[in-house]
């Protein structure tokens, strides 16, 4: 994985904003008109998922932008249910259809589900159905060292990115440094603690940063993210904050001012649902 001053250049050669839109909640007409406003503002990755409901009007967002589809970035997520090999390609071949796309710009492994011990099964699929076009980068989300070793080990092919937890409060470096040993981009999730679970966008340290740069408790977030080298995909519904979030990363925040907000990390305490992979399954 590489960075320019575009974005990132991961294993498989393909090019990635710094930062894309988290959709969950973003949803019906109303979720279409959001994802529009979201893309108008320079959004080019959007960030779905089949329990988030909505991957058929990320579709349509994409079909009813002023955009090619070329220039917009789709990436969905293979549940729980649905680790087998047949079934995952199944399972793709549906989500495509819900969408409405030809494929996925990336697809990832939601969750591990290591008490079930198919994930490296769930990989094998995604391998073959990269080799057949329906999916262009693939990857995993949540995914612990032991079972990045594990799909490695067993197909030579190492995911492209690792979505996993990471905010203020857990700011999982343990797992940036590990993806980034193997080459994996990391992909934040809940970077904002998922707003309402934590009030990391009122953090008295990150609000004062904030004002020092004259930027906003989200930008400063963010652009912490893109100076680790992790890709942030913050969800907003809101115009202004698209907007603000999408325009964070044309400064650069000082290493003090970056170790000010690692400081604020709570370890374990600090994880926005208590979400640990080895313990956490997820199936839809
Ligand atoms: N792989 C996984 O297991 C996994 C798990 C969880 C999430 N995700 C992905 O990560 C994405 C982001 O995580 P998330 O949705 O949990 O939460 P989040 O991005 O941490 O936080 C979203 C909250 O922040 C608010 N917000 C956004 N921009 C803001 C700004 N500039 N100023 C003030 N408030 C702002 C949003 O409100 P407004 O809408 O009003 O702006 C919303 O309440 C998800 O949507 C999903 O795509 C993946």
């Amino acid at each position: 994985m590489t960075i320019n001053e575009k974005g990132f250049v991961l294993n498989d050669k393909t090019a990635w904003p710094y930062v894309g839109l988290g959709t969950i909640d973003l949803v019906g007409d109303k979720g279409t008109f959001e994802i529009l406003n979201a893309l108008n503002s320079g959004f080019r990755l959007l960030d779905t998922s089949t329990n988030y409901n909505n991957e058929g009007i990320v579709g349509e967002a994409v079909r009813r932008s002023k955009l090619h589809r070329e220039e917009i970035l789709v990436s969905s997520k293979l549940p729980g249910s649905h680790h087998d090999y047949d079934k995952a390609f199944i399972f793709l071949q549906e989500s495509l259809r819900r969408a409405g796309l030809e494929y996925f710009d990336k697809y990832l492994i939601h969750w591990p589900n290591p008490d079930d011990g198919k994930y490296v099964e769930a990989w094998k699929a995604l391998v073959d159905a990269q080799k057949q076009g329906l999916i262009r980068t693939i990857g995993v989300s949540n995914f612990e060292p032991d079972h990045l070793d594990d799909i490695i080990n067993a197909t030579g092919v190492t995911p492209a990115t690792n979505q996993v937890e990471r905010h203020p409060y857990f700011n999982n470096k343990r797992m940036v440094e590990e993806n980034k040993k193997r080459g994996i981009l990391t992909e934040a999730w809940s970077p904002f603690g998922r707003g309402y679970l934590n009030d990391v966008l009122e953090n008295e340290t990150i609000k004062e940063i904030a004002a020092k740069y004259d930027k906003t408790p989200a930008q400063i977030i963010i652009n912490w993210n893109y100076k680790a080298g992790v890709m942030a995909i913050p969800k907003s519904a809101d115009p202004v904050h698209q907007k603000e979030n999408i325009e964070a990363t044309d400064f650069d925040l000082s290493q003090e001012d970056i170790e000010k907000i690692d400081a604020l990390d709570k370890g374990e305490d600090g994880r926005v649902e208590g979400q640990d992979p080895y313990e956490y399954h997820e199936y839809v």
